[in-house]
């Protein structure tokens, strides 16, 4: 019968077999299914293993503190975080379409990773987290834990790697499992669906440092109140949204006039359709006035009630 010991042992001796004793890289960007994916190669290989995490200064607050914490304090691993933000920063200045956004992010991600991969030299393998339901959507690929002289999605023709891809029977549920059993934090096992370009398609319109800030600090205080409500595990995604807004408002005796953020919350299977997150009033209520008290330069909070379709989850 299959047990997730029984997994675990036999994917560690199949990757041991293989890689032999050569260098394997992992790109780790804090998300469930690399960060499961990494743990479990780290117990099969140890220190054949080099993570690279590119920062683009586009996180959540706290959580490149969580990944550094996780992977070099705790695994030990050879963990080499790479702090990419004012690069990603220069070329997103001015820069308010969505899609060119997404472009900039996704082409300087290449970049970064590129050149540490190059540094490293002699790199045989590259981990992938693709997982078995990655494997259906795409309908050609076979699940073999090792590929051999592969293109990878996104990455150059020129970055030709052997991959492993551990994790590519397993389901979501079960990469959770596995993550908790390998001793990774509930932080990154339970962690939210993030997209790759972080809060640079939260913040609407062009990127600065202090709409980022507005973004990061309102959506931890959100994180915190669904958490304290015990809301997190049922709520698919919930995040804040910084629309190019100016509003007037009261502060005592003065008149304001600051942003208006927006809260997304939905419930959804796979976010393909979602609906908007019936947090009760009163944990909303919280919410808002802590963020406005709380969070500079915020002076209104609205909830958006739209479901998917029409709109989608993100804004942008
Ligand atoms: P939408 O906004 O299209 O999002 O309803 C559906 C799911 O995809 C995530 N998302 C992205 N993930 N890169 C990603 O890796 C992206 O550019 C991107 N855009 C949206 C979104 O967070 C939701 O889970």
């Amino acid at each position: 019968t299959w047990t997730m010991e029984h997994f675990i042992d036999e994917k560690v001796e199949e990757i041991r077999k293989n890689v032999g004793d050569r260098k394997v890289l992992c790109a780790l960007s804090g998300g469930v299914d690399s960060s499961v994916a990494a743990a479990l190669v780290h117990k099969a290989i140890g220190d054949q293993l080099y993570c690279v995490f590119v920062d683009h200064g586009l996180l959540r607050k706290g959580e490149a503190d969580e990944v550094v914490k996780t992977f070099r304090d705790q695994f030990n691993m050879n963990f080499i975080k790479v702090d990419a933000k004012d690069r990603f920063l220069n070329k997103l200045e001015g820069v308010s379409d969505p899609e060119k956004k997404r472009k900039i992010i996704g082409n300087e991600f290449i970049y970064v990773f590129e050149e540490e991969a190059n540094k490293l030299k002699d790199i045989s393998y590259l981990v992938q987290g693709t997982l078995y339901t990655d494997i259906i959507e795409s309908g050609t690929e076979t699940a073999q834990t090792i590929k051999s002289h592969h293109n990878v999605g996104g990455l150059p023709e020129r970055m030709m790697f052997d991959l492993i891809e551990p994790l590519n029977t397993l389901f979501k549920d079960e990469v959770r499992r596995l993550g908790t059993e390998l001793g990774l934090p509930d932080a990154i096992v339970w962690r939210q669906p993030f997209p790759g370009p972080g809060l640079g398609i939260r913040v609407l319109g062009n990127i600065t440092e202090e709409k980022l800030e507005i973004v990061r600090e309102s959506d931890a205080i959100l994180r915190e109140e669904i958490k304290k409500a015990g809301l997190d595990k049922d709520i698919w995604q919930y995040f804040t949204v910084l629309p190019d807004i100016k509003s007037v408002g009261v502060m005592g005796d003065a008149r304001t006039y600051d942003y208006c953020l927006a809260i997304r919350a939905v419930t959804s299977v796979d976010g393909m359709t979602s609906d908007w997150a019936r947090i009760p009033w009163d944990v909303l209520g919280k919410i808002s006035t802590r963020i406005v008290n709380e969070v500079d330069h915020v002076n209104r909070v609205v909830y958006d009630v739209t479901s998917k379709p029409p709109a989608t989850i993100e804004w942008e």
